[in-house]
C-alpha cells in the first residue's frame, strides 16, 4: 500500500492529536517526523509515538525526503509563515485554522502554495464531524428549505490564563474562536456572508482589554441572498465546553449538537445528573480523525483538498470584518481584495 509521508510541526495539545492519530489510526500515512520549537517536547513526543526523527525547526524537518507531506499546528500566527515555507519546499499542507491572523499574511500564502502547485487544506474539522455531516446531508438534500436563519454558538469552558494573552502569539476571539462558526456560516449556508455587526464584552475580565481580546461576542451576519445569521463566542463558559449550530430553512429546522457528553444521564432521590462536554479533543474526537484521514487519502490519490485556502481565506475575511466592527462600532463590510489563482475550489458539498 503506498503510504503518505508525514511530518507534524508544533506538537502541542493540538498537534500532538494529529500525531497521533496519524501514527496509530491512519493505516495510509507514514508518521516520518514531529518538529517543534520547543525541541525537547517534540523528542518526547517522537519518543512516544515511537517514531525515529524530530526537529527544532520547520527548514531540519523538511529536509527529509520521505515528507510528502506537513500539517502544520503552531500557534495561529505563525501559519501563514510555515504554509510559506512548506510550499517552497513542494510539501502538501494541513494547516490548522486560521490560515492567517491577516489579509495580507493569507494572500501571500495562497500564492506560494499556489506557485509551488501544492495542495492546502484548512483544518476547519467541524465539516467533519458525524452530527454536522448528517446537517450537511439533509441541507443539500433540501429538506429544510431555503436557508433563511443561521445561529451558533460556541462556548469553550476554561478561563485562559492570563499567559495565553499575554503571549500574543494566537489571533483574538474571532480567529482563535468564532472562526470555526464563520465557516459553518458559509458551509452551511452555501452562501457567502456579505456584511457583520459585531458586539463585544470585556465587562467580566477588563485586564484582558489591553491585549485586545474580548471575552465574549456575538456577531449578526447578513447574506449575499438574503439570509441572516449571529453566531455566539463566548471563551470561559465553565460549566462545559458547548457547541450547537442551527440552520433554519422554509421548510424545517437542522439543530446540531448536544452539552451532553453522552446521550446518557443518572436519575437518583438527588434529582438527574448528566456528564457534561468539556474539551474539543473529545467532542470533537471523531472529527479530527477524518479529517486527517480525508487530507491523507486525498494527497495519495492526487485530488483536491476537500477544506480548500480559499475557504479559509473567506472564513478569514469574515474574521476581519468582525473585528473591524468591533474596534469601530458599526456594521462593516466582508471584503478581501485577494487576486491570485484560488487554490482549490470553495467547497460547499458534505462527505
Ligand atoms: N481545530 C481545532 O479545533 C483546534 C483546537 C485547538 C487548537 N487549534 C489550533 O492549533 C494551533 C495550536 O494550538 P494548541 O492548542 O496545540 O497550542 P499549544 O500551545 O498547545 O501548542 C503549540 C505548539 O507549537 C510550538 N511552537 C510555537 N511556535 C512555534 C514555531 N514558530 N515553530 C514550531 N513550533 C512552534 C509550541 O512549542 C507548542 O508545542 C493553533 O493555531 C490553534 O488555533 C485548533
Amino acid at each position: 500500500m503506498a503510504k503518505l509521508g508525514i511530518g507534524v510541526l508544533g506538537v502541542g495539545e493540538m498537534g500532538k492529536r494529529h500525531a497521533e492519530n496519524l501514527r496509530r489510526l491512519v493505516p495510509e500515512a507514514r508518521l516520518v517526523a514531529v518538529a517543534d520549537i520547543a525541541g525537547e517536547r517534540a523528542r518526547q513526543v517522537a519518543a512516544e509515538l515511537e517514531i525515529e526523527y524530530s526537529f527544532a525547526s520547520l527548514e531540519d524537518m523538511l529536509a527529509s525526503k520521505e515528507i510528502q507531506a506537513v500539517v502544520i499546528a503552531t500557534p495561529d500566527k505563525f501559519h501563514a509563515q510555515g504554509i510559506r515555507t512548506a510550499a517552497a519546499a513542494g510539501k502538501d499542507i494541513l494547516c490548522e485554522k486560521p490560515l492567517a491572523t491577516n489579509l495580507p499574511d493569507a494572500y501571500a500564502a495562497l500564492d506560494a502554495a499556489a506557485k509551488a502547485g501544492v495542495r492546502l487544506q484548512i483544518g476547519f474539522m467541524r465539516r467533519y464531524d458525524p452530527a454536522y455531516v448528517a446537517a450537511m446531508k439533509r441541507v443539500e438534500a433540501g429538506e429544510i428549505g431555503e436557508p433563511v436563519v443561521f445561529k451558533s454558538v460556541g462556548r469553550d469552558k476554561d478561563v485562559p490564563p492570563l499567559s495565553a494573552y499575554q503571549s500574543t502569539v494566537n489571533g483574538m476571539l474571532f480567529y482563535n474562536n468564532t472562526i470555526h462558526d464563520f465557516d459553518l456560516a458559509r458551509w452551511l449556508m452555501r452562501d457567502e456572508v456579505t456584511h457583520v455587526h459585531a458586539y463585544t464584552t470585556v465587562a467580566i475580565r477588563p485586564e484582558i482589554a489591553r491585549y485586545n481580546d474580548v471575552v465574549a461576542s456575538v456577531v449578526n451576519l447578513q447574506y449575499a441572498r438574503g439570509a441572516i445569521g449571529n453566531i455566539e463566542s463566548y471563551v470561559q463558559a465553565i460549566y462545559a465546553y458547548d457547541v450547537r449550530t442551527e440552520v433554519v430553512g422554509s421548510k424545517g429546522s437542522v439543530f446540531i449538537g448536544s452539552v451532553a457528553q453522552v446521550p446518557a444521564a443518572f436519575l437518583s432521590i438527588h434529582g438527574r445528573t448528566q456528564p457534561l462536554a468539556d474539551h474539543f479533543l473529545t467532542r470533537f474526537a471523531d472529527a479530527y480523525l477524518a479529517e486527517v484521514r480525508d487530507f491523507v487519502q486525498n494527497m495519495l490519490n492526487d485530488k483536491p483538498a476537500r477544506v480548500s485556502g480559499e475557504d479559509g481565506l473567506r472564513a478569514l475575511a469574515v474574521a476581519v470584518a468582525a473585528e473591524n466592527s468591533h474596534l469601530q462600532k458599526r456594521p462593516c463590510e466582508v471584503t478581501h481584495q485577494h487576486t491570485g489563482a484560488p487554490v482549490g475550489s470553495v467547497s460547499y458539498s458534505a462527505n
